[in-house]
């Protein structure tokens, strides 16, 4: 126990500098500043506070598709990658099965699902506990959003849930925009299923990107990440990432145009020069270039 402090002239010799006001500064992400400190807290380590943005790995889609090429060993295909994401988005089987708990970055864990491959997809009920969520300490949890697909509502409604639950104990919620089968990736549809997650509550929104991507995250009061979707060439991809970055978007949620490439954990990188760097899709394919041919020389 300290003892206690004298009165007198130590006492007075204290500094509480009076002429210097506290700090009050603004949180650094896009709609967040009135959430609480927890939250803030989880939101900062799925985002770098210096740029603003994230460089997302997702390598949830097991969760109803089974072991996805590239995914089949997330031990030896994923592990080697998650040190360069600063946050990853998988299930809760694979971060318990596979990461290891010493890893400090954001953890964004599938919340809801249902149906397989082989039935309606938009299907889908909450997957998880909120307590269970708590116990493995995730940074936010993520629910489908199916615009416009047949059980929209039932998905709505599955956001909802998880908002009112991830708000008692401080966890984001992450919404995905599934696009419903018979609706037009167009701004107007990605303009409208985004702003409806966002005026529901979601703390972060990840959907495609599509022309006039900059009026979508304009129309969007929260942060929207990047969607990566289905292999390109590594130049298309960090195209996509480009322009999704300088249209506004607050970083990239990427799977298979990351682990799926040629050379992952140059893409991976590759892909962190265009978020956080501001590196042009040519600057960055260079330096997946010059970082695979260092790997493959190594071997
Ligand atoms: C969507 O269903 C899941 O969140 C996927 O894991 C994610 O969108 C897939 O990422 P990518 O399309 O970049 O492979």
């Amino acid at each position: 126990m300290p003892e206690a402090e004298t009165t007198g002239s130590i006492a007075s010799s204290k500094d509480y500098q009076t002429q210097t006001p506290a700090h009050n500064e603004p949180f650094f992400l896009k709609g967040s500043n009135e959430l609480d400190w927890g939250m803030k807290n989880r939101l900062a380590s799925i985002f770098r506070p210096e740029s603003g943005r994230t460089v997302m790995l997702a390598f949830d889609h097991g969760y109803f598709q089974g072991p996805t090429t590239g995914l089949e060993r997330i031990d030896l295909n994923i592990v080697p990658l998650v040190p360069y994401a600063n946050a990853i988005m998988l299930t809760r089987g694979i971060l318990r099965a596979c990461i290891p708990p010493s890893y400090r970055g954001g953890v964004v864990v599938r919340a809801s699902g249902g149906p397989s491959i082989l039935r309606e997809l938009s299907d889908e009920e909450l997957a998880i506990s909120i307590d269970d969520a708590v116990r493995l300490n995730v940074s936010a949890l993520a629910v489908q959003v199916f615009i416009g697909a047949e059980f929209e509502t039932r998905t709505v409604h599955n956001l909802t849930k998880l908002i009112d639950l991830g708000n008692r104990h401080g966890i984001a919620t992450l919404a995905v925009t599934a696009v419903g089968k018979d609706m037009n990736r167009d701004a107007r549809y990605i303009g409208l299923a985004t702003r409806i997650c966002a005026e529901l509550g979601a703390s972060i929104v990840k959907t495609y990107y599509v022309p006039g991507f900059d009026k979508v995250t304009a129309g969007c009061p929260v942060p929207i990440v990047m969607a990566g979707g289905t292999k390109l060439p590594e130049i298309d991809a960090l195209t996509l990432a480009h322009n999704a970055v300088e249209e506004g978007a607050c970083g990239v949620d990427m799977g298979r145009n990351i682990f799926q490439s040629d050379c992952p954990v140059a893409m991976i990188q590759a892909v962190g020069k265009v978020v956080h760097e501001n590196y042009n899709p040519e600057d960055a394919l260079e330096v997946y270039h010059d970082l695979k041919a260092e790997i493959d020389g190594a071997e």
